[in-house]
Parts: structure tokens; C-alpha cells; sequence
């Protein structure tokens, strides 16, 4: 048994400020990536530039990530890095941000490589700048994660790219929580949920690398509530989901995610469907699924979630993030494409049958007539 995080991990309040030092001694010269508006807003941005002034580090910023990545804007953020002579990147936003970095990362060492061949496996491991991760929204985890995940638009593809690549540090801060819309809140909550189910239910599941979805579901769980109600999130659970979406993130990166990430990618990429959502459309049928082989783990995921059966659960996902509507051609095409996903179907532990894929699809998405 194994577990491998090489990420200095630190989560608590004004971390940025406090751990300042780890951020300087990991380069000289930063190249900063995030979207447009939220990193300005949550004051996110602020703090790393306070702490790479102080510090004498010079910096750049590059704020034309969007929402699921592309190819184009890391081969754009590569040039850019390139020219400012970056020897490191710091990722700062949700999801997006950090994968973006970390494929940035990896280009600016290797000029050879061109952005639209990121998804091809390499022959051999290739090297990548440091990235510092500064997560600002509660679910994807990548700060902790070896993956990156990239949409190259002239082929259709949302996939991670093949490549290994931790950040060297990690400062995860609840506070920036604080300017995030709910709904925000909601979708990234439902990927790291989906990321701790997905890793138990999982054939790369273990004993030893349970701890992390076992301890950070029972941590979702005590944030269930306040999810699901209608109010505004008090911020005194802020500090608990980002520590549940970096725990979320620590599991992944052991297992990897399974058939509710695979599902959601068509969903994205051609609906537009945000990625929580996306995922979590397919989690509770997924659940009942797997619970042919796994009852125990099923019984065990739901009772730290408090919750008393697979209906329940399907209901509160619902109760978070609605439903999903699609052709019957455009589920028959997912499901079509899903079959033969063997880097996710051989991830469920027991074998999943085509039925099976067709049961899950049928559950989760409603026909439109
Ligand atoms: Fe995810």
C-alpha cells in the first residue's frame, strides 16, 4: 500500500501571509494565472502580490483563464511565461486556474511540446516548473493532485493530461470562500463529494488510503446541512469545506476518479454544464451500481453522509443541483462513448456491464420529449 502526496499542504486562515517564505524560496521570478474577476474580488490576488513584493520577487499576471481551459490559453500563457522568463507559475482560483498552471508548468520546460499534443502520452516522464496553488472555491482539490485537466476544442476532448504534476506548495484559505455565490459553493461541494465516493468506490481503493474520503466525507456531511438550506453559508464552516476539498483532492490522487468524472465530460463539453453538476448528475445511480459488489462501502459512505439509503442520497443531490435534460440521441451517443472508457470503467470495483452504463445514464439524465 501506498500514499503519495508531495505537496506542501498548508490550510488555514491568512495562510498566503503566514507561509509567506515557503512561497518566496520557490522561485524569483512568478507567473501568475487566474480568471478574470475573482481572484481581484476575493482579495486572493492581493495577498500573493503583497507577499512576492515584499519579498522582492517579480511577477506577471496572466487573468484570461476560463472555465475548463483550453489548449489555445495554455499555449498563449506559455509564451507569455516564456517571455517573462518565469521560473515558476502560482495557480490561483478554482479548478481551473491551478490545472492551467500546472500545464503551463510543464510546457515552459519543454518548448518542444506544443500545446495540442498535452493529452498524448509521453515516452518518458517530462520535467515542469514548481507551481504554488492557491484554491479559491471548495472542490476541485487540484492543489492536491497530481492532475490537470485541459479541454482541446478541435478534437472534443476534456481529459487530464497523462502528465505528473504536484504542486510544490499548497495554501489553502477558507476566507476567499467568503465572495463566492452559494450556488458556487453548492457545485464545487458536489465535485469534492463525487471525488470521496468516487475513491471508495474504487478497485484502487484501500484500507491505508481510505483515510482521506472517509475523514473528509464525515467533514461534508457536518456541512450538509448548510448547503442544502437556503442561507447564506456561515463562515464558520468556510475553513471546513476547503479542508474537505483539499482532502477530496488527496484522494483522488490516489485512486484517480471513476465513472461519474468520465460521465460528466460530454455533459461539459457539449452542453456547457458546469463541472460539480456534471458530475454529480451521475453519482447516486453510479452508488447503486457499485453496490451490487460493495454494499458495505455503499452502507458506509452513507452513513457518513447521515443519510439512510441511495434514495436519499439521489434526492439530496437533486435538492442541490436540480436535474439534467438531454436528447435521447445525445444520451445514446454519451453512453456509446462511455462503453468504451475503459480507463474509468476498469476503475469499479467488480466490472460494470454496458447494461450498467445504460441503467446510470437512464437514472440520472431525463429525456427530453
Ligand atoms: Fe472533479
Amino acid at each position: 500500500m501506498r500514499f503519495f502526496v508531495p505537496t506542501d499542504i498548508y490550510v488555514e486562515k491568512n495562510c498566503v501571509k503566514n507561509h509567506a517564505q515557503n512561497m518566496l524560496a520557490v522561485g524569483k521570478r512568478a507567473f501568475i494565472m487566474t480568471g478574470r474577476h475573482s481572484a481581484v474580488m476575493n482579495g486572493s490576488l492581493d495577498n500573493v502580490t503583497e507577499v512576492l513584493n515584499a519579498g522582492n520577487v517579480v511577477f506577471q499576471v496572466f487573468n484570461e483563464v476560463e472555465e475548463n481551459p483550453s489548449t489555445d490559453t495554455v499555449r498563449k500563457a506559455t509564451l507569455a511565461a516564456r517571455d517573462f522568463k518565469a521560473d515558476f507559475i502560482i495557480g490561483i482560483g478554482g479548478g481551473s486556474a491551478i490545472d492551467a498552471a500546472k500545464a503551463t508548468a510543464l510546457l515552459l520546460l519543454n518548448p518542444d511540446v506544443d500545446a495540442d499534443d498535452l493529452h498524448k502520452v509521453p515516452s518518458h516522464r517530462l520535467d515542469h516548473a514548481p507551481v504554488v496553488a492557491v484554491p479559491t472555491t471548495c472542490g476541485t482539490g487540484s492543489e492536491a493532485t497530481p492532475v490537470a485537466i485541459i479541454t482541446n476544442h478541435k478534437i472534443g476532448l476534456k481529459k487530464s493530461i497523462p502528465h505528473v504534476i504536484f504542486p510544490e506548495l499548497a495554501l489553502v484559505d477558507g476566507k476567499y470562500l467568503a465572495f463566492a455565490k452559494k450556488q458556487l459553493i453548492v457545485n464545487t461541494a458536489v465535485d469534492a463529494l463525487s471525488h470521496m465516493v468516487e475513491s471508495i468506490l474504487n478497485v484502487k481503493s484501500n484500507e491505508f488510503n481510505r483515510m482521506c474520503p472517509e475523514y473528509g466525507l464525515r467533514l461534508w456531511g457536518e456541512c450538509k446541512d448548510a448547503l442544502l438550506s437556503e442561507k447564506k453559508i456561515d463562515e464558520g464552516l468556510y475553513e471546513k469545506l476547503m479542508l474537505t476539498s483539499t482532502i477530496a483532492g488527496m484522494s483522488i490522487a490516489q485512486t484517480s476518479t471513476s465513472v461519474p468524472h468520465g460521465m460528466s465530460y460530454d455533459l461539459t463539453v457539449h452542453l456547457g454544464t458546469p463541472h460539480g453538476p456534471a458530475v454529480g448528475y451521475f453519482l447516486a445511480a453510479y452508488t447503486e451500481v457499485c453496490g451490487k459488489f460493495v454494499p458495505e462501502d455503499v452502507q458506509k459512505i452513507l452513513s457518513l453522509l447521515s443519510l439512510g439509503s441511495v434514495g436519499e442520497f439521489a434526492a439530496m443531490l437533486r435538492s442541490l443541483i436540480g436535474t439534467c435534460s438531454v436528447t435521447r440521441e445525445m444520451r445514446d451517443k454519451f453512453a456509446a462513448s462511455m462503453k468504451v472508457n475503459r480507463s474509468k470503467l476498469d476503475l469499479v470495483p467488480g466490472g460494470i456491464s454496458p447494461e450498467d452504463v445504460d441503467y446510470i445514464y437512464e437514472k440520472s439524465l431525463i429525456v427530453e420529449k
